[in-house]
């Protein structure tokens, strides 16, 4: 039932309809990531960046198919030459297109592996400081030894989780030998529950909405001091995690001779569900890029939680259930009725928009990531390739062009579609995304 009035817009009837829509950030501010009111810090990317380097020879000894990568999570960019002909991007119009693919991030198979892990592995790199059994300058494998084992077995690590957070946060908490337990949302797929479970995992599984399965894990975690709660509403650690991002980006691009500055913009599209993945991979490109960079999130037609709320103006959250959508898609892990706070504070001044697609559009674009580029990925991952065609073709994307000085800079711009999850779906799973989308390609 509708109980709260989106502000007057040109994409508000809609987003009210359920229609794919472009919104466009009237807080968007020059300078933004430099604004002193924000609760964070540029210079908190590098820490993060620097922590993760401090823990790669650790995540090598726990995850073999990270050694021969140093420890370091991350993915391929790809430019997308057949599949940018395959979804009708062929025009100069169109500048470069890229694919940044965090289905194929090792461990997790999306991009919550850069959040869940990081927070995993520092919160036992703190708990082992905290114990006495590890210090500043030792051997970080320490981490992997008998001792902290021991430690670590008495501590369970939880979370709330619509799969793939859980898969992220399960898989690192049982490499180091915590006991973890996942509060599924009931959009959960349940092959990642029985993937979970096979781990050694517990999986809680709840009838009930993601906000509702994080509040349940939250005051679980407060009722029991052995154990650590990620909090993906609330967690700076999650979003820094995934900042990190940003820099392996950076050097894609210019390993592929892409500029980017105030002439050659680059345009960043993420999917969301709560906001701290897409949140920390902008904010940590702002830190990076500034203004040349124009971020955007992608959310389903009936989950758009980020949008109505950044929309709403309101100091209280707004969810996607108070203008009347109904938080119903095949898009798993952007099934969120209500977006994290912390990440709304902190995008206002920095996203550009957001807009909104149909769940037939994701399966149609994974059918078309595989065929033309064999980029095997799952439907909540595939939402950005809508970006180009907002920003090029809608009267809401030239009007965002002509407003930032961009009209006559786009044949030298370059867009960058952040695929998300998809490497560990199984294959007959697979197959069933594959026939739903070829019947609609
Ligand atoms: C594949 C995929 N893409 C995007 C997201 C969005 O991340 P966040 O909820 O942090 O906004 C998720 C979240 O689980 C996901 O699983």
């Amino acid at each position: 039932m509708m109980s709260f009035l989106l502000p007057e817009n040109p994409a508000r009837e809609d987003i009210l309809a359920g229609q794919p829509a472009l919104w466009l950030n009237p807080s968007l501010r020059e300078g933004g990531i430099n604004d002193p009111a924000l609760p964070v810090r540029a210079s908190q990317v590098k820490e993060a960046e620097q922590n993760w380097q401090r823990l790669a020879p650790l995540l090598s000894y726990c995850f073999p198919e990270l050694e021969s990568v140093g420890g370091a999570i991350q993915s391929r960019l790809y430019e997308a030459v057949e599949l940018r002909k395959s979804l009708g991007y062929t025009g100069p119009e169109f500048g470069q297109i890229f694919v940044k693919n965090d289905g194929d991030l090792p461990v997790a198979g999306s991009i919550k592996a850069r959040g869940g892990v990081y927070e995993v592995f520092m919160y036992a790199l703190n708990l082992a400081e905290e114990k006495g059994i590890y210090k500043q300058g030792d051997d970080i494998l320490t981490l992997a030894g008998d001792e902290a084992r021991a430690v670590f077995s008495r501590h369970t690590i939880a979370v709330g989780s619509t799969g793939n957070l859980g898969m992220s946060v399960g898989i690192a908490a049982r490499a180091l030998g915590f006991r973890a337990v996942v509060h599924m949302s009931s959009d959960a797929k349940q092959w990642k529950v029985e993937r979970l479970t096979r781990q050694g995992v517990e999986v809680v599984q709840h009838q009930a909405d993601y906000t509702t399965a994080v509040e349940q894990a939250r005051l679980g975690a407060e009722a029991d001091p052995s154990v650590y709660f990620v909090d993906d509403e609330r967690s700076e650690i999650l979003f820094f995690g995934y900042s990190a991002a940003a820099s392996e980006l950076a050097a894609q691009l210019g390993q592929s001779g892409v500029i980017v500055d105030k002439d050659h913009p680059l345009f960043v599209y993420l999917p969301c569900g709560i906001g701290g993945a897409p949140g920390g991979v902008a904010y940590g490109l702002k830190a990076i890029f500034g203004d040349a960079v124009h971020a955007f999130f992608v959310e389903p037609v009936q989950s758009p939680c980020a949008l109505v709320h950044m929309m709403s103006g309101s100091d209280e959250l707004i969810s996607v259930y108070d203008v009347g959508l109904t938080n119903k898609t095949e898009a798993d892990g952007m099934a969120v009725a209500r977006m994290s706070a912390f990440v709304a504070t902190v995008m206002k001044p920095l996203l550009s928009g957001i807009f909104t697609v149909a769940d037939e559009d994701l399966f149609r674009w994974l059918w078309h990531a595989q065929m033309s580029q064999n980029i095997r990925l799952e439907p909540s991952a595939t939402a950005g390739f809508a970006g180009p065609d907002f920003i090029v073709n809608s009267s809401q994307g030239q009007s965002y062009a002509a407003r930032n000085d961009l009209s006559g800079k786009m044949t030298e711009a370059t867009h960058v579609i952040w695929t998300t999850g998809g490497a560990f779906v199984p294959q007959e799973q697979f197959w069933t995304f594959m026939k739903r989308g070829s019947e609609l390609a």
